[in-house]
Protein backbone atom coordinates (compact mmCIF):
# COMPACT_ATOMS: atom_id res chain seq x y z
CA UNK A 1 0.00 0.00 0.00
CA UNK A 2 1.48 3.46 -1.02
CA UNK A 3 2.01 6.00 1.89
CA UNK A 4 -1.16 7.88 1.13
CA UNK A 5 -3.59 4.92 0.63
CA UNK A 6 -2.17 4.60 3.89
CA UNK A 7 -3.26 7.79 5.09
CA UNK A 8 -6.75 7.49 3.41
CA UNK A 9 -7.76 4.32 5.21
CA UNK A 10 -6.13 5.39 8.60
CA UNK A 11 -8.67 8.50 8.17
CA UNK A 12 -11.60 6.63 7.02
CA UNK A 13 -10.89 3.62 9.95
CA UNK A 14 -11.01 6.54 12.44
CA UNK A 15 -14.04 8.10 11.31
CA UNK A 16 -15.77 4.67 10.36
CA UNK A 17 -14.87 4.08 14.38
CA UNK A 18 -17.57 7.22 15.10
CA UNK A 19 -20.21 5.24 14.40
CA UNK A 20 -22.74 4.14 16.90
CA UNK A 21 -25.49 0.84 16.88
CA UNK A 22 -28.49 2.29 15.18
CA UNK A 23 -27.04 5.59 13.70
CA UNK A 24 -28.29 6.56 9.77
CA UNK A 25 -25.41 7.34 8.12
CA UNK A 26 -24.50 9.63 4.58
CA UNK A 27 -22.24 7.50 2.54
CA UNK A 28 -19.78 10.09 0.88
CA UNK A 29 -17.76 8.92 -2.82
CA UNK A 30 -14.13 8.89 -3.56
CA UNK A 31 -11.31 6.53 -2.84
CA UNK A 32 -10.88 7.63 0.58
CA UNK A 33 -14.74 6.75 1.37
CA UNK A 34 -14.23 3.31 0.37
CA UNK A 35 -11.79 2.22 2.67
CA UNK A 36 -14.81 3.21 5.22
CA UNK A 37 -17.06 1.04 4.04
CA UNK A 38 -14.21 -1.53 4.48
CA UNK A 39 -14.18 -1.00 8.15
CA UNK A 40 -17.85 -0.57 8.51
CA UNK A 41 -18.56 -4.07 7.16
CA UNK A 42 -15.64 -5.17 9.39
CA UNK A 43 -17.61 -3.83 12.88
CA UNK A 44 -21.04 -4.95 11.09
CA UNK A 45 -18.92 -8.96 11.41
CA UNK A 46 -16.82 -8.38 14.84
CA UNK A 47 -19.60 -6.07 17.27
CA UNK A 48 -22.69 -6.55 15.46
CA UNK A 49 -22.99 -2.73 14.43
CA UNK A 50 -26.69 -2.37 12.49
CA UNK A 51 -26.48 0.75 10.37
CA UNK A 52 -27.87 2.02 7.04
CA UNK A 53 -27.03 4.47 4.91
CA UNK A 54 -27.80 6.84 1.91
CA UNK A 55 -25.27 6.23 -0.74
CA UNK A 56 -23.83 10.04 -2.63
CA UNK A 57 -23.04 7.93 -5.79
CA UNK A 58 -24.12 5.12 -8.25
CA UNK A 59 -19.99 3.64 -7.21
CA UNK A 60 -20.71 3.89 -3.73
CA UNK A 61 -24.01 2.21 -3.67
CA UNK A 62 -22.35 -0.59 -5.40
CA UNK A 63 -19.50 -0.82 -3.10
CA UNK A 64 -21.68 -0.62 -0.39
CA UNK A 65 -23.77 -3.41 -1.58
CA UNK A 66 -20.53 -5.35 -1.84
CA UNK A 67 -19.83 -4.95 1.51
CA UNK A 68 -23.61 -6.02 2.74
CA UNK A 69 -24.07 -2.07 4.25
CA UNK A 70 -27.60 -2.30 3.94
CA UNK A 71 -28.93 1.41 1.74
CA UNK A 72 -31.41 3.89 2.55
CA UNK A 73 -32.74 6.36 0.17
CA UNK A 74 -32.92 9.93 0.64
CA UNK A 75 -36.51 10.29 0.72
CA UNK A 76 -37.22 7.30 3.59
CA UNK A 77 -34.89 9.82 5.98
CA UNK A 78 -35.72 13.01 7.76
CA UNK A 79 -32.23 13.84 8.62
CA UNK A 80 -28.75 11.39 9.07
CA UNK A 81 -26.94 11.08 11.91
CA UNK A 82 -23.69 11.44 10.48
CA UNK A 83 -21.99 11.81 6.79
CA UNK A 84 -19.20 10.75 6.08
CA UNK A 85 -16.90 11.91 2.69
CA UNK A 86 -14.02 12.73 1.30
CA UNK A 87 -12.73 16.59 0.09
CA UNK A 88 -10.55 17.53 -3.18
CA UNK A 89 -9.23 20.41 -0.92
CA UNK A 90 -9.58 21.88 2.43
CA UNK A 91 -8.69 25.20 3.42
CA UNK A 92 -7.80 26.86 7.41
CA UNK A 93 -11.35 27.77 8.07
CA UNK A 94 -12.60 24.13 6.69
CA UNK A 95 -14.00 25.50 4.03
CA UNK A 96 -13.35 22.85 0.98
CA UNK A 97 -13.72 22.01 -2.90
CA UNK A 98 -15.52 18.81 -3.75
CA UNK A 99 -16.58 17.22 -6.64
CA UNK A 100 -13.84 15.13 -8.23
CA UNK A 101 -15.68 12.31 -8.49
CA UNK A 102 -18.51 13.84 -10.11
CA UNK A 103 -20.85 13.75 -6.96
CA UNK A 104 -21.08 16.84 -5.53
CA UNK A 105 -24.82 17.62 -6.10
CA UNK A 106 -25.91 14.69 -3.24
CA UNK A 107 -22.82 14.64 -1.62
CA UNK A 108 -23.81 18.39 -0.55
CA UNK A 109 -27.55 16.96 -0.09
CA UNK A 110 -26.73 14.30 2.32
CA UNK A 111 -24.22 16.74 3.97
CA UNK A 112 -26.94 19.22 4.72
CA UNK A 113 -29.24 16.07 6.08
CA UNK A 114 -27.31 15.03 8.44
CA UNK A 115 -26.32 16.31 12.20
CA UNK A 116 -22.75 16.29 11.33
CA UNK A 117 -20.47 15.92 8.37
CA UNK A 118 -17.14 14.18 9.44
CA UNK A 119 -14.47 14.90 6.76
CA UNK A 120 -11.79 12.71 5.91
CA UNK A 121 -8.74 14.06 4.19
CA UNK A 122 -4.81 13.32 4.09
CA UNK A 123 -2.57 16.34 4.69
CA UNK A 124 -2.32 17.24 0.44
CA UNK A 125 -5.43 18.04 0.75
CA UNK A 126 -4.87 21.12 2.70
CA UNK A 127 -4.42 24.30 1.07
CA UNK A 128 -4.35 27.90 2.04
CA UNK A 129 -6.77 29.87 -0.45
CA UNK A 130 -9.43 27.03 -2.33
CA UNK A 131 -8.81 26.83 -5.98
CA UNK A 132 -5.13 27.53 -6.76
CA UNK A 133 -4.47 24.29 -7.57
CA UNK A 134 -7.64 22.60 -8.12
CA UNK A 135 -10.16 23.44 -10.49
CA UNK A 136 -13.95 23.95 -9.06
CA UNK A 137 -16.07 21.37 -10.25
CA UNK A 138 -19.92 23.26 -11.32
CA UNK A 139 -22.88 20.91 -11.95
CA UNK A 140 -25.11 22.22 -15.03
CA UNK A 141 -27.95 20.92 -16.89
CA UNK A 142 -27.54 19.48 -20.44
CA UNK A 143 -29.78 22.09 -21.81
CA UNK A 144 -28.09 25.54 -22.48
CA UNK A 145 -25.41 24.22 -20.88
CA UNK A 146 -22.88 26.83 -23.63
CA UNK A 147 -24.57 29.76 -22.29
CA UNK A 148 -24.56 28.29 -18.60
CA UNK A 149 -20.24 28.08 -19.24
CA UNK A 150 -20.42 31.74 -20.42
CA UNK A 151 -22.01 32.96 -17.29
CA UNK A 152 -19.81 31.19 -15.09
CA UNK A 153 -16.89 32.08 -16.65
CA UNK A 154 -18.18 35.52 -16.24
CA UNK A 155 -17.12 35.15 -12.38
CA UNK A 156 -13.56 34.97 -13.46
CA UNK A 157 -12.59 31.38 -14.76
CA UNK A 158 -11.97 29.16 -17.41
CA UNK A 159 -14.71 26.59 -17.30
CA UNK A 160 -13.79 23.37 -19.22
CA UNK A 161 -16.75 20.00 -19.91
CA UNK A 162 -14.86 17.28 -18.19
CA UNK A 163 -14.67 14.24 -20.39
CA UNK A 164 -14.70 10.68 -19.64
CA UNK A 165 -11.44 7.85 -20.87
CA UNK A 166 -13.30 7.63 -23.99
CA UNK A 167 -13.38 11.37 -24.69
CA UNK A 168 -16.98 12.22 -24.18
CA UNK A 169 -18.96 13.86 -21.86
CA UNK A 170 -19.29 13.06 -18.97
CA UNK A 171 -23.04 12.62 -17.73
CA UNK A 172 -23.31 12.11 -13.71
CA UNK A 173 -25.66 10.31 -11.67
CA UNK A 174 -28.49 13.07 -12.46
CA UNK A 175 -27.94 13.36 -16.19
CA UNK A 176 -26.11 16.47 -16.30
CA UNK A 177 -22.58 17.52 -17.21
CA UNK A 178 -19.64 18.91 -15.25
CA UNK A 179 -17.66 22.09 -15.74
CA UNK A 180 -14.17 22.11 -14.50
CA UNK A 181 -13.55 25.79 -13.38
CA UNK A 182 -9.91 26.98 -12.94
CA UNK A 183 -9.64 29.93 -10.76
CA UNK A 184 -6.80 31.83 -9.71
CA UNK A 185 -8.25 30.93 -5.88
CA UNK A 186 -11.31 31.86 -4.45
CA UNK A 187 -10.48 34.48 -1.71
CA UNK A 188 -14.79 34.83 -0.78
CA UNK A 189 -15.86 31.10 -1.11
CA UNK A 190 -19.29 32.25 0.31
CA UNK A 191 -19.84 34.84 -2.26
CA UNK A 192 -18.92 32.35 -5.18
CA UNK A 193 -20.81 29.79 -4.09
CA UNK A 194 -24.05 32.23 -4.17
CA UNK A 195 -23.08 33.94 -7.50
CA UNK A 196 -22.61 30.39 -9.54
CA UNK A 197 -25.60 28.56 -7.99
CA UNK A 198 -27.93 32.04 -8.93
CA UNK A 199 -26.85 31.33 -12.49
CA UNK A 200 -29.71 29.39 -14.61
CA UNK A 201 -28.51 26.36 -15.41
CA UNK A 202 -26.34 25.43 -12.64
CA UNK A 203 -27.52 22.72 -10.18
CA UNK A 204 -24.73 23.02 -7.54
CA UNK A 205 -21.24 23.76 -7.58
CA UNK A 206 -18.52 22.20 -5.29
CA UNK A 207 -17.67 24.55 -2.67
CA UNK A 208 -18.89 23.41 0.90
CA UNK A 209 -18.85 26.50 3.03
CA UNK A 210 -19.43 25.96 6.76
CA UNK A 211 -20.20 22.18 6.27
CA UNK A 212 -17.70 20.69 7.88
CA UNK A 213 -17.69 19.25 11.17
CA UNK A 214 -15.07 17.28 12.51
CA UNK A 215 -12.17 16.92 10.04
CA UNK A 216 -9.91 14.01 10.21
CA UNK A 217 -6.18 14.28 8.95
CA UNK A 218 -4.36 10.97 8.17
CA UNK A 219 -0.01 11.66 7.51
CA UNK A 220 1.56 9.19 5.32
CA UNK A 221 2.79 7.38 8.22
CA UNK A 222 -0.48 6.73 9.25
CA UNK A 223 -0.98 8.74 11.83
CA UNK A 224 -4.39 10.73 12.26
CA UNK A 225 -5.29 14.55 14.40
CA UNK A 226 -9.02 15.23 14.41
CA UNK A 227 -9.79 19.15 13.47
CA UNK A 228 -13.02 20.21 16.03
C1 LIG B 1 -16.42 13.08 -5.06
C2 LIG B 1 -15.73 13.83 -3.99
C3 LIG B 1 -14.67 13.12 -3.22
O1 LIG B 1 -14.99 13.14 -1.87
C4 LIG B 1 -13.37 13.82 -3.45
O2 LIG B 1 -13.14 13.84 -4.85
C5 LIG B 1 -12.21 13.13 -2.74
O3 LIG B 1 -11.94 11.91 -3.37
P1 LIG B 1 -10.69 11.02 -2.97
O4 LIG B 1 -10.96 10.49 -1.60
O5 LIG B 1 -10.68 9.93 -4.04
O6 LIG B 1 -9.47 11.88 -3.03
O7 LIG B 1 -15.99 14.97 -3.72
O8 LIG B 1 -17.33 13.88 -5.76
Amino acid sequence: MTDQNAAKRAVAYAAADLVQDGMRLGLGSGSTFLFVLERLAQRMKSEKLRIAGVPTSGGTAAAAQKHGIPLLSMVEVDWLDMAIDGADEIDPNKNMIKGGGAALTREKIVAAAAREMVVIVDESKFVPVLGEKFRLPVEVLTFGWRQTERAIADTGCAPSLRRTASDDPLITDNGNYVLDCKFDGITDPKRLHDQLNAIPGVLDNGLFVGMAGRVIVGSPDGRVRVLP
